[in-house]
């Protein structure tokens, strides 16, 4: 069986597989490209279009075209209205895009591509994660896999250099920020740390620049360019393209044709660099608390990996010097990394490839509320820390509080705050409680995260052993089993070119 990787990313993705001679290769697409953009434009009733083509109707038909999608999965609220009312959510878009991929890796390999993994950041949760997994399956390709992405850019490194040692992986793409520490050993690659933010990438250095001239615009007379669509893509793709010139040159020029007026700036290196501050800032401290869980210092690092389109900025480079006191690799690719490495796990995972063995950690706690005695207060329970190795299998026992305790009232948390306002609720519901229990009757809760991060929970009623079922978690803003089923039929009817 062949296994592809993919990196799909929130602004461009890609494909890679381990050909013949046990190397990692992108597959180009269609249109000859080595990165698709992630883009979807719904032109056409029986077939979507995806790419680099797409991309080019952002600008005049923005209603139309669906981008940045894998900022919204996980949610329940749909990211396009077709015109003939369908709504659309985030993993069936994500399943379109998907479906380009896969059938472009085909016909690059010349045979049909069903088996695939994914790579998702390392911070996305678990609602993320199964909608990521729903979208494979949306797209009838069969899921091997869900990869953090860090993990697989330093596969790929590792697996072309033979380095070992402790790795540092600063990920900022196009949509999200992941930092990860990683301890390399002969092919082992042992996650010790990961941290992240699933909204801080590309997309937030733009609309900082959109937000800035924008204001300029209306301080000259202009039309107020956010609340016209049209306008603002426009904008928008100026204001990526200065960024990207902002990366080797001093100053880029931006214009604008609004209302038959033209806008015309000069934007500094320095002035986006004062602008961008705060992000910036925002993966430095993520930077050193990755660290600090890992409980390493700088001196152990022995390379530092700079991966995302985003660390061509010399604000990301120098950051990076400044902490690390060392030159980030040469030899990562920032767009196809992540690929590479997921088309090398890929590999792995079928044997194809033996020398390689990961083991990744969980971004996210795990948990439960309950009554604290000592404090009488409803507290949140951590069962699963962060940064636990995957897959893993935890349990904590409770008692009951009432004597002949009928119901019990059971929840599934996110998060590491003691507080339950301030932690994610991801289940609650009420269970029944077989009769006869004595007072202070042990419950045991058994959650576990499988290799994907997907994670699963388990109540048992520990004075007869007995299950009280596995806790589904409910996840409203996943899709569930009918759905799933009949969204799959519904996408099959709709072509991808
Ligand atoms: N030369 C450059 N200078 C600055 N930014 C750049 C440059 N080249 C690409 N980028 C930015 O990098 C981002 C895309 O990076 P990448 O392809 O790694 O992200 P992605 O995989 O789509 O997103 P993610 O991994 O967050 O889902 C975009 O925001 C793009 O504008
Ligand atoms: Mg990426």
């Amino acid at each position: 069986m062949e296994v592809i990787g993919i990196d799909l990313g929130t602004t461009y993705s890609a494909a890679a597989v381990v050909t013949g001679d046990g190397r990692p290769e992108i597959l180009v697409n269609r249109d000859g490209e080595r990165l698709t953009p992630s883009v979807v434009l719904f032109d056409n009733p029986d077939a979507v279009l995806v790419g680099t083509l797409a991309r080019r109707s952002a600008t005049s038909r923005p209603g139309d075209c669906v981008r940045f999608v894998k900022r919204r999965i996980g949610e329940a609220a749909p990211v396009h209205v077709g015109a003939d009312g369908r709504e659309y959510r985030a993993e069936e878009v994500s399943a379109l895009l998907l479906r380009r991929l896969a059938e472009d890796a085909g016909a690059a390999l010349g045979r049909p591509v069903r088996d695939v993994v994914i790579t998702v950041p390392a911070y996305f949760d678990d609602a993320r994660r199964t909608a990521t997994r729903d979208a494979g399956r949306l797209a009838g390709l069969t899921v091997h896999r869900l990869v953090n992405e860090p993990t697989a850019a330093a596969v790929g490194y590792g697996l072309r250099s033979g380095a070992d040692g402790h790795y540092f992986v600063y990920d900022l793409g196009g949509g999200t920020f992941d930092a990860t520490v990683l301890r390399v050993v002969d092919g082992d690659y042992e996650v010790l740390a990961t941290d992240g933010d699933r909204n801080l990438g590309g997309y937030d250095f733009d609309n900082l620049l959109i937000g800035y001239l924008a204001t300029r615009i209306h301080e000259q007379g202009g039309p107020d360019v956010t609340a016209d669509p049209v306008l603002s893509a426009e904008l928008r793709e100026r204001c990526e393209a200065a960024k990207h010139q902002l990366s080797t040159e001093e100053v880029a020029p931006v214009r604008l044709v609004a209302r038959g007026r033209t806008y015309a700036f000069q934007v500094t290196r320095t002035e986006f660099e004062d602008l961008a501050a705060g992000l910036l800032y925002r993966t430095e401290l993520l930077v050193e608390s990755v660290m600090d869980e890992a409980q390493l210092s700088w001196r152990d690092i022995d390379r530092v990996l700079l991966v995302g389109g985003c660390t061509r900025m010399p604000m990301v480079r120098e950051l990076m010097g400044r902490l690390t006191h060392r030159v980030p690799e040469p030899g990562v690719h920032p767009d196809e990394a992540v690929a590479l490495g997921a088309a090398v796990i890929a590999a792995a995972l079928t044997e194809q490839h033996p020398a390689v063995t990961v083991s990744d950690v969980t971004s996210q706690a795990l948990g439960t509320i309950a009554l604290d005695a000592d404090t009488g207060q409803l507290t949140n329970f951590v069962i699963i820390p962060r940064n636990s190795p995957v897959p893993c299998r935890y349990e904590e026992t409770f008692v009951t509080v009432q004597p002949r305790q009928s119901r019990l009232h059971a929840s599934v948390t996110e998060g590491e705050d003691s507080d339950p306002d301030h932690v994610a609720v991801l289940h609650r519901s009420v269970l029944d409680l077989p009769p006869g229990l004595p007072d202070e009757a042990p419950i045991r809760v058994v959650m576990s995260y499988d290799a994907d991060g997907v994670a699963h929970v388990e109540t048992i009623d520990a004075t007869h052993g007995r299950s009280l079922g596995a806790v589904a978690l409910d996840r409203p803003a996943n899709l569930d089993g009918d759905r799933l089923a009949a969204s799959r039929a519904a996408l099959a009817h709709l072509g991808v070119r």
